[in-house]
């Protein structure tokens, strides 16, 4: 079984193919993915607008590229595929519409089922597709720019989330305090390099976060960030060793948040750790996470930040099991745990 999936929910335009065997095992045949960072790049953060005019431009071009190269090695053409996955939210409305009505087309052209992808859920499964041996039950580390979330995964489409983000997501806060250093945008990566070349210690310190709250929450380190980087402003910009320092003690903040709320739920449940979405790419992260959580797994690289492949994969995953998904739709908000309940 063949499936394609198609993720347009932000400012990365993603397709892929993924085959699935009789076992159920899965591998990604073709891939495209077209980001949009140099465009919003001008206006320091996403436009909407214009990601969703741009995905209009960029998705057609993907899907031609995708198929023929996936027709010269494959012989697999838009015809031939057994099933369309599609992000239907959460997200950019603007966006998830341009990728709906596109595999809405498609799949009516083609005469196989369009199948809504929740692409929260298509950023956790993206682990099972690389580590097929991992089986639930496990912890799921959901951080990316829009999302940061605890989830307790018990089966497909069965998730408890024990925390999220009450206002930032982790990327916000690496990228809004790469802002207010002028790295351009997104600069949460290139943050994480700066603060690279510091070892252990800095001579700046940051709030501590709130152990005791349930949920995460990024605003008042936000807060804190700006009062630092105004204060030391000057040094900042004439010392490198300053600003890598600066660097350093906001990435420990934030993964510091990160951890006292995710090593003790792993801990207590004894499962695995799954970390996933764009921050995962992170290194401290990774490193910190492997020294204190005994089985972790982390996606390649280019399958953290979004793409078609773990849409393409979730899709597969719901055809292969039979579960129903909600009917194909925009929802831009899409909390994982109603998964379970039909939307409305
Ligand atoms: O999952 P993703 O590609 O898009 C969303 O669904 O949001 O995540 C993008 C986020 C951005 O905030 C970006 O700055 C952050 O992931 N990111 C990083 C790193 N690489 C990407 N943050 C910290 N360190 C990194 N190495
Ligand atoms: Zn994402």
């Amino acid at each position: 079984m063949r499936v394609l999936g198609i993720e347009t929910s932000c400012d990365e335009t993603g397709v892929a193919v993924v085959e699935f065997d009789q076992a159920g095992r899965a591998r990604v045949i073709g891939e495209a993915l077209a980001s949009q960072i140099p465009l919003h790049q001008l206006y320091g953060g996403v436009v909407p607008e214009l990601a969703a005019r741009e995905h209009m431009r960029s998705l057609p071009i993907l899907l031609e590229q995708l198929f023929s190269e996936l027709s010269d090695q494959h012989g697999v053409t838009p015809k031939s595929v057994d099933a369309i996955g599609v992000t239907c939210g959460p997200g950019l409305k603007g966006c998830l519409l341009i990728g709906v009505t596109f595999a809405q087309g498609m799949a009516g052209a083609s005469g196989v089922p369009p199948i809504p992808v929740n692409h929260i859920e298509g950023h956790i499964l993206s682990a099972e597709l690389h580590f097929p041996d991992l089986q639930p039950p496990y912890v799921a580390l959901v951080v990316s720019g829009g999302h940061t979330e605890v989830v307790v995964v018990e089966g497909l489409g069965r998730y408890s989330v024990v925390c999220r983000t009450r206002d930032d997501a982790a990327g916000e806060a690496f990228d809004k305090s790469a802002h207010l250093l002028n790295f351009p945008y997104p600069g949460g990566a290139r943050l994480a390099e700066c603060a690279a070349s510091v070892h252990g210690s800095s001579r700046f310190t940051l709030p501590k976060v709130a152990r005791e709250m349930r949920d995460f929450s990024f605003s008042g380190l936000k807060t804190a960030v700006a009062l630092l980087i105004e204060r030391n402003r000057a040094d900042i910009d004439a010392d490198p060793h300053v600003r890598a320092e600066v660097c350093w003690v906001i990435q420990d903040a934030i993964l510091n948040a990160l951890e006292c709320k995710v090593v003790p739920e792993v801990r207590a449940r004894r499962v695995p750790l799954v970390v996933c979405g764009g921050v995962s790419a992170n290194r401290a992260l990774r490193e910190r996470l492997q020294a204190r959580c005994p089985e972790v797994y982390f996606p390649p690289l280019k399958h953290c930040v979004d793409n078609g492949a773990m849409i393409a994969y979730s899709a597969g995953r719901y055809l292969m099991a039979k579960k129903s998904a909600p009917a194909l739709d925009i929802y831009s908000r899409w909390p994982l745990e109603t998964l379970s309940v039909p939307l409305s």
